[in-house]
């Protein structure tokens, strides 16, 4: 579908590294719809593009007058945050329309679990779920209430169906208890790798069906400290030299080969592809741990490997 190009109509600095931003269309009219969880795909300067959540507190999900996103300040990404962090009032954007990676399911009870900038989506999915008048809870964690966006509207919006917690205050957030309780709800994750790892892990140790369990990683892989050099050989005989920094995608398309992705993050899983030979480093929150073990699918656009070669159906 053709980009979308909307202007800045307001920017709010909601925590010292949080901005949100209100962008509405170039020309009068109304932007595209969108459901709870949608995001945009907003285009960089360098080429590449960042995504950013939807956010809304009013389930006005069609044909809405401007969209909001809130954007988190990363020290250490590809600048993708400095860039939305620079863009001012008046500045144009282009982005894809929206697009929905993380569906919510209306029909069922939820319980929303929401780590640091991991809320957005979750803000315009417990407005869907309150218009729908069904059942669910928002569990909203960080570090500290100054580190959390959104804190005093959501208090306003959801009263006693948000349950915020404060690491500073209680520790770690305690996701046995969560699971424990969740019933006949269905569970939706989004926030850091740990978070969503550690949650997958607990509902599956206590037999919860994985299609109760829905999550977005809000995380974009980085480099990790001791990450080496490795080969990667295709079914042409090819190899090619993956360094530190780059990942098994962006070489292979550096090098005109045709590969599907699309997150570049781990967590849709249309990148995965068959191991040959060789042993992947897991870096998705895709597979289970059964498949990490097994080492026979993996996702390029993430994972790196602990053998010096990787053999991939590719
Ligand atoms: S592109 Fe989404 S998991 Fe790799």
């Amino acid at each position: 579908m053709a980009k979308i190009q909307g202007v800045i109509l307001a920017v709010e600095p909601l925590t010292d590294r949080i901005t949100s931003l209100h962008i509405g269309a170039v020309q009068d009219g109304a932007l595209p719809s969108y459901e709870a969880g949608a995001h945009l795909e907003f285009d960089l300067p360098n080429g590449e593009t960042r995504a950013y959540s939807l956010v809304s507190f009013d389930a006005k999900f069609d044909t809405p007058d401007s969209y909001l996103v809130a954007v988190q300040r990363e020290y250490d990404g590809k600048g993708g945050s400095k860039y939305m962090h620079g863009l001012r009032v008046g500045d144009v954007v282009t982005f894809s329309p929206p697009k929905n990676d993380f569906p919510l399911n209306t029909s069922a009870p939820a319980v929303l679990l929401a780590g640091g900038i991991g809320i957005t989506p979750m803000i315009s999915m417990a407005s869907a779920l309150k218009v729908a008048e069904q059942d669910f809870s928002l569990i909203f964690a960080g570090r500290t209430e100054a580190d959390m966006a959104f804190c005093s509207r959501l208090r306003d919006a959801l009263g006693d169906k948000l349950h915020l917690h404060f690491d500073d205050q209680s520790g770690i957030i305690d996701l046995d208890s969560i699971i424990s309780k969740l019933g006949d709800a269905h569970l939706y994750v989004c926030g850091p790798r740990k978070m969503i790892d550690v949650a997958r892990a607990k509902a599956d140790g206590a037999d919860i069906a994985p299609e109760r369990i829905h999550f977005e990683l809000f995380e974009a892989a980085e480099a990790a400290s001791g990450d080496v050099p490795f080969e990667v050989q295709i079914n042409d005989g090819t190899v090619f030299t993956i360094p530190v920094g780059k990942t098994i995608v962006e070489v292979l398309e550096e090098n005109d080969i045709d590969v599907m992705y699309d997150c570049q993050r781990g967590d849709c899983g249309i990148c995965q592809c068959d191991v040959l030979a060789g042993v992947p480093d897991h870096r998705d929150v895709v597979l289970s741990q059964a498949e990490r073990d097994a080492g026979e699918i993996m996702q390029i656009c993430v994972s790196r490997a602990k053998s010096p070669r990787l053999v991939l159906d590719i």
